[in-house]
């Protein structure tokens, strides 16, 4: 049976979706794994911080709810209150579960600096915070691949629904043309309710409770988080940098009851069509802006806090995936999935 030691840096909705998951997961995963997944650490900026390199329990983390760290009970050899980057660069930890929330500012920050000094200490990294890889995509390949360690950011894009898995693996020896989706959960939710007759303001407090939406709403409904995430894409899918400049980017704010009831009378709906292209020379070209699309198309369907990607394909057309792209236990879902291709690579 081989140990793998982890810490979580942040401790929210995904967080605590990881904790139920790893409830539920743990024994499979030495089963099937041989591999035994230990959570020794968790540290967050407000809540303080809890390290024991002979293992946390899960279920009492889990009981704290949104109680502080502090609440923990004790136990032998457990430090309380160790700073996130001295936690992330101890010897016992092998993988760093970064989970801070994201933000496009000050350079991604404290995400940014969380994953460069993991990978920097050769520990594994595994993400679902979007503000690294959109903003430094191609350096912190680099600098895992120089540390000879994992980098896993699975739950960056469309949450726990595998979509860069998918351009990868699955879709490997196919030329990408293009791709289109909805990669918002917060919005989704959003435009669909409206359409029920519910409020924007209501609506965003009801995706808030559920966990979909980003610490700072802004970034969902003005669109941030699904051009970052088209960055991500844009990286994976086509090997291309973008910049959020270079995204003709609007967001939903400006929608109103009106606007969504007309596109009903026309048999039409509102979505937040994130896509990009490759001209013929190369060229790329990437939009996020809230668009009618008629009943028959398929991102049409996909309704409330769920994501989907279409892939346009040479050589087997279009393939689209649909499924959860926001939400605790459904990001967490992806860590999971990164850490069993992390084990598979041991
Ligand atoms: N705020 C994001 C969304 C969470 O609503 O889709 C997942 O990235």
């Amino acid at each position: 049976m081989k140990t793998l030691n982890i810490v979580l840096i942040g401790f929210g909705a995904v967080g605590r979706g990881f904790l139920a998951l790893m409830a539920k997961r743990h024994a499979y995963f030495q089963e099937r794994y041989k591999l035994d997944l230990k959570l020794i650490g968790v540290a967050t900026a407000r809540r303080g911080a809890l390290f024991c390199p002979s293992g946390l329990d899960w279920a009492a983390l889990s009981a704290l709810g949104d109680k502080p760290l502090s609440a923990y009970p004790d136990q032998a050899h457990l430090l309380r209150d160790l700073e996130p980057l001295v936690m992330l660069s101890r010897p016992a930890v092998d993988v760093v579960i970064e989970l801070t929330p994201t933000t496009y500012e000050n350079n991604a920050e404290p995400a940014m600096s969380h994953v460069r000094a993991a990978l920097a200490a050769g520990k594994h990294v595994i993400t679902a915070n979007k503000g690294p890889l959109a903003l430094a995509y191609p350096d912190l390949i680099a600098q895992a691949e120089h540390r000879n360690v994992f980098l896993g950011y699975e739950g960056t894009v469309m949450g726990g629904t595998p979509v860069l898995r998918m351009a990868r693996k699955l879709l490997a020896g196919c030329q990408i043309m293009a791709v289109r989706g909805i990669l918002n959960g917060t919005t989704n939710f959003i435009l669909t309710e409206m359409e029920r007759g519910v409020s924007y303001a209501e609506a965003l407090r009801t995706a808030q409770a559920r966990g979909y939406a980003e610490a700072d709403p802004t970034n969902d409904v003005e669109g941030f988080d699904a051009a970052g995430k088209l960055i991500i894409l844009a990286h994976v899918v086509f090997g291309k940098a973008l910049r959020m400049a270079e995204i003709e980017r609007r967001g939903i704010a400006g929608l109103t009851t009106e606007d969504i009831r007309a596109a009903q009378a026309q048999g039409e709906r509102w979505k937040l069509i994130a896509e990009a292209s490759l001209s013929p020379e190369g060229r790329l070209s990437a939009s996020v802006r809230p668009t009618r699309v008629p009943l028959s198309d398929p991102l049409a369907s996909v309704g409330g806090g769920m994501n989907a990607l279409t892939y346009q394909t040479d050589l087997i057309g279009a393939v689209t995936l649909i499924g959860a792209g926001a939400g605790g236990e459904a990001t967490a879902y992806a860590l999971l999935s990164d850490l069993i291709e992390l084990a598979e690579g041991l």
